[in-house]
Order: structure tokens, then sequence, then C-alpha cells
């Protein structure tokens, strides 16, 4: 099968978050199985490329006042994947991928309307795809193009079109003027296609035009059903039925694990766990905490400093928390109310909270490795991925049951000496408290605390079974365009 992926961030070339870890790594997974996949990305300014190849000097994508004649860059084969880039400099030689300290750019409906079009029309030359299979809101505009402006281009008859929802919290709402503005008819324009609230979502629209729906967790995919979670789009997900499907992303282990990580003062195992406390001992000296607190529990965060992660409970939690025997070490960027948060706190108590405001990836290796326990209260969440990563460094996981952290994380059972970390429930800073504390107290029974990190650290969260059941979603997709 050939298969062509569409997303606006990929490792090892843009990253703001964890979908960028899914387009590294479920491509080559796919590709493993002896499919043909390329991958579409747009080339933004800190994209490094090991060759400049021009695979399409200029297309002409139309908006309704000027033509773009962005290129299509080769940025050749790795894993088995072909890379392609979307470049066109004027829309993505800034500093941020999505926006900067100003908020989001203003552009970004054409920006990635724009992609949408160069990745059809450079199928055109390059490979029409049995499958796009395009991810979160930047590339849900290419099933209803394929759908509505393309729908009498005999060449994408057979086409089908697969939308993984990484996030519905973000979904690319634009004025109504967008759609003349972007040459998308006014038919689309109903409740019931890309209306939203007299505004244009191109989100709801890859919803209503893709064949199937995914979204990165099984419990995600019940609570986008829901109003409480879905942001306005609930009764759009509904409407697909059973066409929206949960799979849980897998793990590049090839990036994340112990035993090979190149980021950390020492490697280790389930066998061999001495390493451990080495890098224990290099992230306290990394984050400024006195050597003393060695024997304390360290609980480490790596996250975007948005709300959907839960801060402002941690927040609330924090005023009894501090109290206890724990250093919180933390590494995350975002909103400027919980990096100011953060700052104050270490200032109030610099031996055992510190803050780095930076997105690192170095920095994320040694807080995953280095941490006795990995915090994660979020409102929130469709998949998560640092905490499957945290359980391979035996790094044990605190977490709200919801989303993916509901489907990957098992609560440890002292009866049957089962589970990989510690879940609570309500969303309220005395649920947090007590989760929290449950971990601090089984934390000083040494065997105990053993047993969970091994019991995490022998977790396989491979893409192999992943990948299987994307295809599967594939198969059925096309049997809808015979
Ligand atoms: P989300 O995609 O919602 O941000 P995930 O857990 O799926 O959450 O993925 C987050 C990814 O981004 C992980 O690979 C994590 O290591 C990385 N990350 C998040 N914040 C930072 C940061 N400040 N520095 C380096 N990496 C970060
Ligand atoms: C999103 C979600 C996160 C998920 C990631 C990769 O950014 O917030 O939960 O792990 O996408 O699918």
């Amino acid at each position: 099968m050939r298969i062509t992926f569409a997303a606006s961030e990929g490792v090892p070339y843009s990253k703001t978050g964890g979908l960028a870890d899914v387009i590294g790594a479920l491509p080559k997974a796919i590709a493993a199985q002896g499919h043909e996949v390329s991958v579409f990305l747009p080339r933004y300014k800190h994209t490094r490329l090991q060759q400049e190849r021009v695979a399409i000097p200029n297309l002409t994508i139309p908006f309704r006042d000027f033509l773009l004649f962005p290129q299509i860059l080769d940025g050749g084969k790795h894993d088995g994947v072909q890379f392609y880039f979307v470049d066109h400099p004027e829309f993505t030689f800034r500093d941020g991928i999505y926006g900067d300290a100003g908020g989001d750019y203003g552009d970004n409906a054409e920006r990635y309307s724009m992609f949408c079009r160069a990745v059809i029309e450079s199928s055109k030359r390059l490979g029409v795809p049995h499958v796009f299979h395009v991810h979160d809101w930047q590339a849900a505009l290419l099933p209803v193009l394929l759908r509505s402006v393309y729908a009498y281009d005999s060449s994408f008859d057979h086409v089908a079109t697969v939308l993984t929802i990484h996030n519905i919290g973000y979904q690319g709402v634009f004025p109504s003027s967008t759609m003349p503005k972007l040459l998308l008819p006014w038919s689309l324009f109903t409740l019931d296609r890309l209306e939203f609230y007299d505004q244009v979502n191109f989100l709801k629209g890859g919803i209503v035009y893709s064949d199937f729906v995914t979204t990165v967790s099984r419990t995600y995919a019940e609570e986008i059903r829901r109003p409480d979670y879905a942001f306005g789009l609930s009764d759009t997900v509904l409407k697909k039925g059973n066409r929206v499907i949960g799979i849980v992303n897998g793990v590049d282990y090839g990036e994340w694990d112990p035993e090979n990580d190149r980021y950390i003062a020492a490697r280790f195992s389930s066998a061999d766990l001495s390493g451990k406390a080495k890098c224990k001992a290099a992230l306290l000296a990394e984050y400024g905490i006195p050597k003393e607190r060695s024997n304390w529990p360290v609980v480490g965060m790596i996250s975007r400093f948005a709300a959907q992660k839960g801060f402002d409970l941690l927040e609330a939690a924090l005023d009894e928390l501090v109290l206890e025997e724990m250093v919180l070490i933390v590494l995350g960027t975002g909103e400027r109310r919980f990096e100011e948060m953060f700052r104050s706190l270490h200032y109030i108590y610099p031996d055992r909270i510190s803050v780095k405001i930076a997105y690192d990836n170095r920095l994320a290796h040694m807080v995953e490795a280095g941490s006795d326990i990995f915090l994660m209260p979020s409102h929130y969440e469709p998949c998560g991925l640092t905490q499957i990563y945290s359980m391979r460094y035996g790094t044990v996981p605190v977490v709200r049951a919801t989303g993916g952290l509901e489907d990957t994380v098992e609560q440890w059972n002292p009866a049957t000496r089962k589970g990989t970390g510690f879940k609570f429930t309500g969303y309220d800073a005395a649920h947090l408290r007590s989760g929290l504390r449950e971990a601090l107290a089984v934390f000083q029974d040494r065997t105990a605390w053993k047993q969970i990190m091994l019991n995490g650290m022998r977790q396989s969260f491979s893409w192999k079974e992943p990948a299987d059941e994307y295809l599967r979603v594939y198969e059925q997709a096309r049997a809808l365009h015979p």
C-alpha cells in the first residue's frame, strides 16, 4: 500500500510536542511492514536537512488575491520513509512554528491551507497514494479540499483519507472571511460541515470529510464524544459513529531507553539499576539542588505549560505538598503565568523546587532518567508520551486517570504486586495530593518500589501493534473507495 503522511511537525526536523514524536516513528513502523510511505512536513527556519535536493521547483497554489509558488524539497529516504518538505520561506522562516510571544501567527490559515494544497498537488507529480493520513488541524483541510475543490479530479477517485486527532483542544478556528480568501466554496460553510459559531473550523472539516478518524488512545476516543472533553465538537465526533477509533501511541525506544541513551550520566537497565543513582545526582546538580536532598524522592515534570497539563491543580496542591520530603524538578515552556509560578516557587523553596524554562531535549532525557516519580496531573491527555518514556527509565508515573494516562498506566496493587504507577481521578488538589502521597509512602518501602520500577521498565509500547491497527483502518477506509 502507498501511504502519504501530512503533518505540521516531525522529529528530527521540527517539534513542539508529542505529535512530532509520532510522526518520527509511526511512518517507519508502517514502512517496516513493506509499505511505501512518504511524509510531508513544512520546512521551518530550524529544520535541518542533510541535502537540499529540489523535487518540484515551483507549485502554483491559488488564493483569492494572489498565487504562491512553494517548492518541494526531497529530504531523502530514512528508515524506509521518503521525506518531502514544503518550502515557502515567507511562511516559515520565523522563530516559532505556530506563533511567538505575541501569540499565534495571524496568517496560520493561509500557511496551513497552502501546506495542504501543496501536498495534494505534489502527489499528482510524485505519486498519488492509496491513503492520505493527515494529522491535527494543520493538515485537516486536506480531506476537505480533496472532496470539494478536487472532487472532479479523477486522479483522486480511489484515494482514502484518515485523520488522526492528537489534541481536540486545538482546532484551527478562523473568521468566516477566511473561506473566500482560501477559495473554499461557501457551500462548505454549514453547521454540518466547516461552520462553527459563525467561524470556520479546520479540524471540524477534517472530521466530517475524512473516511476515518483516529485518536491516540482508547479512552480519549470515548472522551471526545462528550461535551466536557470535545471543545464544542462532541456532536461532530458522535455523528461519525464507529468511524472514530482509538489507537494508543507507541514509543521509539531507539530514542527513549536508558540502556542506550546518549544524553544521560550513566546507562542502566532492569538488569542493572545502579546507573540510575548517578543520573539522579547529575539531575540534582544540573538543577542546583543540594546533595543532601538526594535521599528524598525527586518528582519530575516535562511539559508544555498549558492549562491542559494541570498546573493550576499543582499550584493549589503545593501549599501542603511542599511540607513533604520531596524535590520537585520541572522542565517546560509555555504560558507566562505558569513560568512565573514556578520561578516564584523556586525563589521560596530553593532547596526543594527547581525549574528550567527551556525547550531542551537533552534535559528532557535527564529528567526522565534522574527522577524517581514522574508527575502528570493533566486535565485531559489524548495519549501522553512522557509517562510512557518514564516507565522505561524506572521513573514511576503519578497521573490523573484521563485519556492515554488511564490506558497506559496501571495502578499499583500491593496485594498482587502488579501495577506500574499511581492514578487519581478527581480534578482537584485533594485528589492530586492523595495520589502523590500514596506514591511517596510506597517509596519508603524499597522492595515494593523496586517492584513497581521493574514492572514499568518491562512494559513495551512498541509501534508494531499500533502500526498494525492503523493498517487495518487504512484497509477499511480504502474499501469505501473501490
Ligand atoms: P504533548 O504532545 O501534549 O506536549 P506528550 O507527552 O505527548 O505531550 O509529548 C511531549 C513531548 O515533548 C515529549 O517528547 C517531551 O519530551 C517533549 N517536551 C515537552 N516539553 C519539553 C521541553 N520543555 N523540553 C524538551 N522536550 C519537551
Ligand atoms: C498531543 C497530545 C498528547 C499526545 C501527542 C501525540 O500533543 O496532547 O497527549 O501524546 O499529541 O499523539
